[in-house]
């Protein structure tokens, strides 16, 4: 038996493609646990509002926990007809306990109960996205509390600028995760608003005590305009956004680390649990796990241009545009939720080649610090900049390494600047323990930053 939710004014069916086109519940399924305790807390409400008996309460609600049994067991028998996850929990409620179920709905809309569900389930999935990015975090923490130490090039353009440890690097990261984290439980915030009580668009008529509902769900604060509360998609297009900029950073690491997992390089090499070989070339191991993290911020980003674009231009209150509202957000959030747990497996099992970090730090990524000393002699640092460019160009004109720059060449140069000292700058652990400032690389100043983070895990 169909158990439409709506029909009584129309005298025609449905046309087969249009109840194909409309119905939502291969995908809007996902919202039965959502819809369910919405739904319980709901018939609580009626209750304590003197909307419906205490027996007719008891009887939705034992009838409510059936139905979530079946779907939690995977038992629950989808009907022709179940054309949304409202109504195919309706339809089995009323074949559990009756007409009774037909109680459930007073006052209630699918606008509202939509809105609520959907709220729920964004609610949960903030909570295990901050779970995901806080292991993944952890792991980078633990690779750079074991290269405190490691030196390594850092890079601007690409280009060797000044040695840094390869701690600093890890923790680059882990800095961005910790942004992610906050935006998470920011736009968790006003996702925990609970529209249930809005009705259609007008709000519930039959004197239900909105604040009560709160006693029974997860929710923080009620909404205030019940045209706004059944429209309103902005939580999902923040947590939209929070998933595409952290899908943004997932996609710089990963194009870190495929850089240098290069033989070129030669920094990393990736476990083979999370390497792939190539059908035709014997030799090859591919880093196509940090390739498809890098390729799926496209994927992201798409979910929330799609969505934006569904919202733009709508006009109040609730439109069944509004229902393309879920897929973009299941999918940017499944697939983040298995990038996560990707990255953080690469992540703990890379190898990390500390020589060959070591043998690409040059000489000339130290003339920074020899226009620091020039500095320290009474330099204008202006002119220390131009001087010590003069050096570079010379030792590159004589094709030796900087520090091999003959001592008259250093004297016509740089009169002020003895030989001796000269050549005691080519050090690039003292370079890297001089930048001790709050957040610089220097082995004390990543200590701190380890600190800061280990106390924000979870
Ligand atoms: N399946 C709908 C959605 O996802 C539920 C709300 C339907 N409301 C309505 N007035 N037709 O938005």
């Amino acid at each position: 038996m169909s158990h439409q939710l709506w029909g009584g004014r129309f005298a025609e069916p449905t046309a087969a493609e249009m109840r194909e086109f409309n119905d939502s519940f291969r995908f809007d399924r996902r919202l039965a646990e959502a819809d369910i305790a919405g739904s319980i807390a709901y018939a609580r409400a009626l209750a304590r509002s003197g909307i419906i008996t205490e027996q007719q309460r008891d009887a939705l609600i034992t009838g409510l926990e059936q139905v979530h049994r079946e779907f939690a067991e995977s038992t629950f028998i989808a009907r022709e007809g179940d054309e949304d996850i409202h109504t195919a929990v309706e339809r089995r409620l009323f074949e559990l306990i009756g007409p009774v179920a037909g109680m459930l709905h007073t006052g209630r809309s699918r606008n509202d109960q939509v809105a609520t569900d959907f709220r729920l389930w964004c609610l949960w999935a903030c909570d295990q996205l901050e779970e995901a990015v806080s292991a993944l975090q952890g792991r980078l923490v633990d690779q750079a509390e074991a290269h405190v130490e490691t030196l390594m090039p850092g890079y601007t353009h690409l280009q060797r600028a000044q040695p840094i440890t390869f701690a600093q690097w890890c923790l680059a990261y882990a800095t961005m995760l910790a942004r992610d984290r906050e935006r998470l439980r920011d736009c968790r915030r006003r996702t925990a608003v609970l529209p249930l009580g809005a009705s259609a668009l007008a709000g519930n008529a039959l004197g239900l005590d909105r604040e009560s509902l709160l006693q029974d769900l997860p929710f923080e604060r009620l909404s205030e305009n019940s045209l706004d509360a059944v429209s309103d998609r902005d939580f999902a297009a923040e947590l939209l956004f929070c998933c595409t900029l952290l899908g943004a950073h997932l996609s710089r690491l990963a194009e870190d680390v495929i850089l240098y997992s290069t033989a070129e390089f030669g920094f990393l090499t990736l476990a083979d649990a999370y390497s792939t070989g190539s059908s035709l070339m014997p030799q090859k191991r591919n880093p196509d796990s940090m390739e498809l993290l890098r390729g799926k911020a496209g994927r992201l980003l798409g979910d929330l241009v799609a969505l934006l674009t569904v919202i733009k231009g709508i006009p109040l209150a609730y439109n069944k545009d509004l229902q393309e509202d879920k897929e973009p957000v299941f999918d940017a959030v499944d697939t983040l939720l298995l990038a996560l747990r990707v990255a953080a497996g690469a992540v703990a099992t890379w190898q990390v080649h500390t020589e060959r970090m070591a043998a690409a730090l040059d000489d000339a990524m130290l003339a920074t610090d020899l226009a620091d000393e020039l500095v320290r002699l009474g330099m204008p640092f202006r002119e220390a900049h131009s001087a010590v460019g003069r050096l570079v160009r010379r030792a590159e004109e004589l094709c030796i390494p900087l520090r091999e720059l003959p001592a008259e060449e250093l004297a016509a140069a740089v009169p002020a600047l003895d030989i001796q000292r000269y050549r005691s700058l080519f050090d690039h652990r003292r370079s890297v323990e001089r930048r001790s400032v709050i957040g610089g690389t220097a082995p004390t100043a990543v200590r701190a930053q380890i600190a800061r983070l280990r106390q924000q895990e979870v």
